[in-house]
């Protein structure tokens, strides 16, 4: 069956897909994605940062929705970074305000689709008590959920993550000869996951950004200058087409 008929028997999304040319084999079990230019496009239109934060929600959740379609099994977003605590003041409340909001508004859905919520990053004493307690509350309400497992990456840096999973190896007790990679991914804040086959960055920025600096060894990278606001499912298509042109060789040789 193509993978257009099945979404449609599933979702009945409210147009056509086009996604006849992707074959449902090569669609990457883990996307990662960099949501960025929500600044960019609200002062393009004379408004507020923030109101493009605002309008970064209905493009996470359409991205949500086109990975449903697609099968994907993990999608990794990209909220909060440890360096966006250097924002104005004004926006960082902004974002914890929302972020809380959002999962409040969008738990039970995400739950109905039978996706699993799950958090990346430091619960340090920045972060609100508040959005801590929504953030256990859309853990534990989605918990069991296998259909796919969006991961927010909040108060998240890529060495952050490094540093503390060297702490917490050195805890462990292990001695210099026991390290290894097997070792580090043991401690890494979610060893289950596996690593992004593909990380896509809007807004026409060529960097990570202190994004899953481990996970994304071999991840391919596809950067578009759709601003995050304007990303809607079909651009998520696309870059899984330019993914399935990819060579992957994993340095080793063409199979
Ligand atoms: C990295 O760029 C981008 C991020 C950490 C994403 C930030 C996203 C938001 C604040 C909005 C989230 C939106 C929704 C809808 C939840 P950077 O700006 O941290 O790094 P740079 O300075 O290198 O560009």
């Amino acid at each position: 069956m193509f993978l257009s008929q099945w979404a449609s028997t599933q979702f009945a999304p409210p147009y056509a897909l086009q996604v006849d040319d992707i074959d449902p084999r090569g669609v990457p079990a883990h996307i990662g994605v960099v949501m960025d230019g929500n600044g960019r496009w609200a002062q393009k239109r004379g408004l507020a940062r923030t109101d493009g934060h605002a309008a970064g929600e209905e493009a996470l959740f359409d991205t949500v929705e086109g990975a449903l379609e697609l099968g994907v099994k993990w999608l990794t977003v990209y909220a909060f970074s440890t360096e966006n605590w250097k924002r104005p003041p004004d926006e960082v409340r902004y974002l914890m305000r929302f972020n809380e909001g959002m999962l409040l508004r969008r738990r039970d859905e995400l739950n109905e689709r039978g996706v699993r919520i799950r958090f990346l990053g430091r619960r340090d004493w920045r972060v609100p008590r508040r959005l801590i307690r929504r953030m256990d509350e859309a853990l534990e309400l989605t918990a069991k959920n296998r259909t796919m497992t969006l991961t927010i990456a909040f108060n998240y840096g890529g060495r952050a993550e490094i540093v503390d999973a060297v702490k917490s190896l050195v805890e462990s007790g292990v001695s210099a000869r026991q390290v290894d990679e097997k070792a580090i991914r043991a401690h890494m804040y979610h060893a289950d996951m596996p690593d992004p086959d593909l990380v896509v960055r809007t807004s026409g920025e060529y960097r990570i950004s202190n994004f899953l600096l481990w996970e994304l060894a071999y991840s391919e990278l596809v950067f578009t200058p759709v601003l995050w606001p304007d990303f809607r499912r079909e651009h998520l298509f696309d870059a899984v087409r330019e993914f399935q042109h990819r060579d992957r060789r994993f340095g080793g040789l063409e199979a």
